[in-house]
């Protein structure tokens, strides 16, 4: 019996670190999943990037919209599950298991976040330093500090990030 303890011990500890570096799984429900893609209104070929997939339920929609989807998941317990219930869409969705904050952001049309408010300022950092292209992000129930949503539907905040090419001097 102490062995379902342990293990139970385990699952505990993995899913409570997290909060040291990002907010604590919560999943979004599937009517806001729904909402959140038409927002973003990617179209098939397009990558969409979460940061923070949870159990993957974000990407597997975007998948089955023919929308290539990139998750990053610090939780093994949810990257291991996600990768098995994203199996099937396997060719589309690509689950990194790491700290988002250590990566840089890979080149997308789209990203989907369910952080904390105290986050959004350093994503809104992280987005400007990092983006390559124009990108539209989705963000469920916090906003982006000084920044102006172009929608707002059920707590999801639309914002577009319209990256230009590296500026040259001249003279
Ligand atoms: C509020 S949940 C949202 C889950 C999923 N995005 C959804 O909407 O269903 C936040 C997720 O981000 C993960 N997370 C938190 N901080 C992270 C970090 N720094 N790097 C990677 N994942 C992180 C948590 O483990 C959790 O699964």
């Amino acid at each position: 019996m102490n062995w379902l303890y342990i293990v139970g011990l385990i699952v505990f500890l993995l899913f409570s670190f997290v909060t040291l570096f990002g907010a604590p799984f919560l999943p979004t429900l599937n009517a806001q999943t729904t909402e959140a893609l038409d927002l973003l209104d990617l179209k098939p070929g397009q990558t969409l990037t979460e940061l923070g997939s949870g159990d993957g339920r974000i990407l597997r929609a975007a998948a089955r919209r023919g929308i290539y989807a990139i998750g990053y998941e610090l939780n093994p317990v949810l990257v291991i599950w996600s990768r098995l219930a994203s199996w099937r869409y396997r060719r589309l969705i690509t689950v990194h298991w790491g700290n988002y904050w250590r990566h840089s952001l890979p080149l997308t049309d789209g990203i989907y976040v369910f952080l904390l408010q105290s986050y959004m300022k350093k994503l809104d950092t992280k987005i400007i330093q990092e983006a390559k292209k124009p990108i539209k992000l989705v963000s469920y129930a916090f906003q982006i500090p000084n920044k102006k949503h172009s929608k707002l539907l059920n707590g999801l905040y639309l914002y577009s990030y319209k990256i230009g090419p590296p500026k040259t001097k001249i003279g």
